[in-house]
């Protein structure tokens, strides 16, 4: 074989190993273990047997072995600081070199001692962007030949390959850790959020001595039935927290008025009756993540006979979320102990559902929410919401007795 052929043969050798790689650091395999095959080909084409890929690690400014093969496993854990100037000079020189020039020491600085450590003979640089990125280290050939100017332009092309491929994954990390650091601060924000709108449904509820917990019974009742009824999980995120502040508006009510035992005057009443509309001004000012908070706080009091207030609005002109709260806020006010009357018994908030079936309540929200209270009597559903806020035991046989004769079909 002349030199000739010995050095084409050499040439189509590294052009595959060149196309090999570029395939390599093109496919979908993991980040690892591209990196380790692309240290394999580099160290394949100079026939080396130790060799190392490090990546600057921006956390701990310092550069960081990443791959490596044939090193004892303490080399493994090197890393390498390099000083700012250092860097500088590196960018600027971006060319493979070779550990016994002479310019090597002046090059790398105090890099060169721990690259020395592994038996680093020829050093390629990992830049993009004008960013050190990394480097590759391959020691010397086990065929005992020197490094030629063609091995280092090749090298160099290599580096360059392998530098796109840390370029992408440090790209990724970065944009994963913004996504970790913007979920952190997201969660933090919904927890203010929550933590507010609770503030203010504890507000609500302190005006009145006697419906402590109202908001808090409205919007895990609504939250359950609407659950039942098969709302989507944001569009049960929004009911919930509209049953947290359906009563807002009741914070311009005189105290007095809220507390009275004894029948209100007309114009008490009227009063007392504006609190869903002063309550739909406040909320519609606010930006909600979910839809319908405001108007569900304002027909919340409607009826679907249309003798309710403040629209009169008839059935299926009321958002169903409305009519949610309607049912469960009057339940709620029947259980619980008022300042005019003591608290109805189940038994006796049922009959009163019973007779204002399709009258107050729409049958399409009351077959649901006596369905749920059934299963989780019965401990047909493993997280019971409703029952655990009732003052009375229930169980499977009183529930069924008390359904009995109910105008609708419960499932
Ligand atoms: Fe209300």
């Amino acid at each position: 074989m002349t030199d000739i052929d010995l050095s084409l043969e050499r040439l189509l050798f590294n052009l595959n190993t060149l196309a090999e790689l570029g395939e390599e650091i093109t496919s979908p395999k993991d980040f690892t273990r591209v990196v380790k095959s692309s240290l394999y080909m580099v160290m394949g084409s100079f026939s080396a047997s130790r060799g190392a890929i490090f990546q600057h690690d921006p956390d701990r400014n310092a550069f960081y072995v990443i791959a490596s093969k044939g090193l004892p496993s303490a080399a493994r854990e090197l890393s390498i600081k390099f000083a700012p100037e250092t860097v500088k000079e590196i960018i600027k020189y971006n060319k493979p070199v070779d550990m016994r020039d002479a310019n090597a020491a002046a090059l790398l600085g105090r890099g060169k001692a721990e690259l020395d450590k592994i038996g680093s003979r020829v050093v390629a640089f990992l830049i993009v962007k004008d960013e050190l990125l990394g480097l590759i280290s391959v020691n010397d050939r086990f065929t005992g030949e020197d490094f030629t100017l063609y091995d280092m332009q090749l090298l160099s092309v290599m580096a360059q390959h392998i530098s796109f491929s840390l370029h992408s994954h440090s790209l990724l990390m970065r944009l994963m850790h913004k996504y970790t650091e913007n979920k952190g601060l997201y969660e933090n924000l919904r927890r203010i959020y929550y933590d507010t709108i609770h503030a203010f449904a504890a507000a609500i509820d302190a005006k009145d001595a006697y419906t402590r917990g109202h908001s808090h019974r409205v919007s895990a009742y609504s939250a359950v039935l609407a659950r039942e009824m098969g709302w989507s999980t944001d569009e049960i995120e929004g009911i919930r927290i509209a049953g947290l502040l359906h009563d807002i508006g009741k914070i311009a009510v005189d105290k007095t008025i809220i507390n009275k035992a004894s029948p209100l005057t007309t114009n008490e009443c009227r009063e007392l009756n504006s609190h869903p509309v002063v309550g739909y001004e406040i909320l519609s000012k606010i930006k909600f993540p979910w839809k319908g908070i405001p108007m569900m706080t304002r027909n919340h009091h409607e009826k679907v006979d249309g003798s309710g207030y403040p629209d009169r609005l008839r059935k299926s002109d009321i958002p169903m979320g409305a009519r949610i709260m309607a049912l469960v806020d009057a339940f709620d006010a029947m259980t619980t102990d008022r300042p005019y009357r003591p608290r109805l018994s189940f038994k006796e908030a049922m009959d009163e559902i019973k007779d204002n079936f399709d009258k107050q309540f729409d049958p399409e929200v009351v077959t649901p929410f006596i369905s749920v209270i059934r299963k989780e009597v019965t401990g047909e559903v493993e997280n019971r919401s409703i029952v655990p806020l009732l003052q009375e035991h229930l169980d499977a046989a009183t529930i069924s007795r008390l359904l009995d004769g109910f105008p609708c079909h419960i499932e």
